[in-house]
């Protein structure tokens, strides 16, 4: 007897097993290789599928023509670990989308149509550790607080995208990034690249292609060179200027806003005065002003 049930609890085990995978109705065309992976590649697909099991851990959704990732969608699959939407059409990423994916830890939405990474994106993503940005052709604008609270970041690619500077405020939450890569973008470097010069200088070792594999051009229209062949004293004569020209910004447009006041509260006051007078003479006086 004693042995019998021994064979069988594996047995059962198995059979349940079998039924628990098969009653989580994987999403039509997909694959389920275990309970925890979703793999839609490679299907054609233009929406993210609407029967993915919840407890989904793993999904694979590249090679498809994704145009947007829903909203609620790191809500509802909040076990998320690994998700892998590259080479989509992915063109922007709604505000909070990812900002509740407190478990994800791989996310890949290279080889898609981003044009911007607004500030706020990952909101929560404590957990995030590989973040995969790169050949977005459009990409030019990441937020000064794009990347707030990835604190367990270790890497992160930007490669290929169309930055032509990064406000370096962005990179500054990252205090756990081990490889950066930001080689193959038109990167432009003026005075607004200084800043963001010093912070690759001082952090070579994160740079997957170091100074070297990174070119910008120069504002005088010369080619493109390496970052290696700068130095800060490249920039040098862009902090003077660069703070004289704001200072100038901020007096010239205090005076805008002060002049376009007085002149605003001056027709105003006209215009008042004029209907006064108008209301005054009577109605075929305004209506004569009006020939
Ligand atoms: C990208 O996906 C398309 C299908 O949407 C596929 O034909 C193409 O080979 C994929 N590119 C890469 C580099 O995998
Ligand atoms: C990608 O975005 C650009 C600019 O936003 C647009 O002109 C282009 O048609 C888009 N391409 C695709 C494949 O969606």
């Amino acid at each position: 007897m004693l042995p019998c049930i021994n064979w069988l609890q594996p047995l059962l085990a198995l059979i349940s097993s079998t039924l628990l995978t098969q009653s989580q109705n994987c999403p039509p065309s997909c694959l389920c290789p275990d309970p925890h992976t979703v793999d839609c590649t490679g299907l054609g697909l233009t929406t993210v599928p609407d029967s993915i099991p919840l407890n989904v851990r793993r999904l694979l959704l590249s090679n498809n023509g994704i145009l947007w990732i829903p909203s609620d969608f790191l809500v509802l699959y909040s076990d998320l670990v690994y998700l892998d939407m590259r080479n989509n059409s992915l063109s922007q990423l709604e505000p909070g989308t990812l900002s509740t994916s407190s478990r994800l830890v791989f996310l890949d939405l290279g080889s898609n149509n981003l044009t911007e990474i607004p500030s706020g994106t990952f909101g929560e993503s404590k957990s995030l550790i590989k973040l995969r940005l790169g050949s977005n052709p459009y990409l030019s604008l990441v937020g000064s607080d794009a990347f707030m609270g990835l604190t367990s970041l270790r890497e992160l690619d930007m490669e290929k995208n169309g930055l032509t500077v990064l406000d370096v405020q962005a990179l500054e939450p990252l205090s756990s990034l081990r490889v950066l890569r930001l080689e193959g973008n038109p990167w432009f470097c003026s005075c607004h690249f200084a800043s963001l010069f010093v912070w690759l200088t001082e952090n070579q070792n994160k740079l997957s292609t170091g100074l070297r594999g990174i070119e910008c051009s120069l504002p005088d229209g010369g080619g493109r060179i390496p970052l290696s062949l700068l130095s800060e004293d490249s920039f040098r004569e862009c902090r003077g200027i660069l703070t004289l020209t704001d200072y100038l910004i901020v007096i010239f447009s205090g005076i805008c806003v002060s002049v376009t006041a007085i002149v605003a509260s001056f027709f105003l006051a006209s215009t008042v005065h004029c209907f006064q007078r108008l209301s005054k003479g009577g109605k075929g006086d305004e209506e004569e002003g009006k020939d």
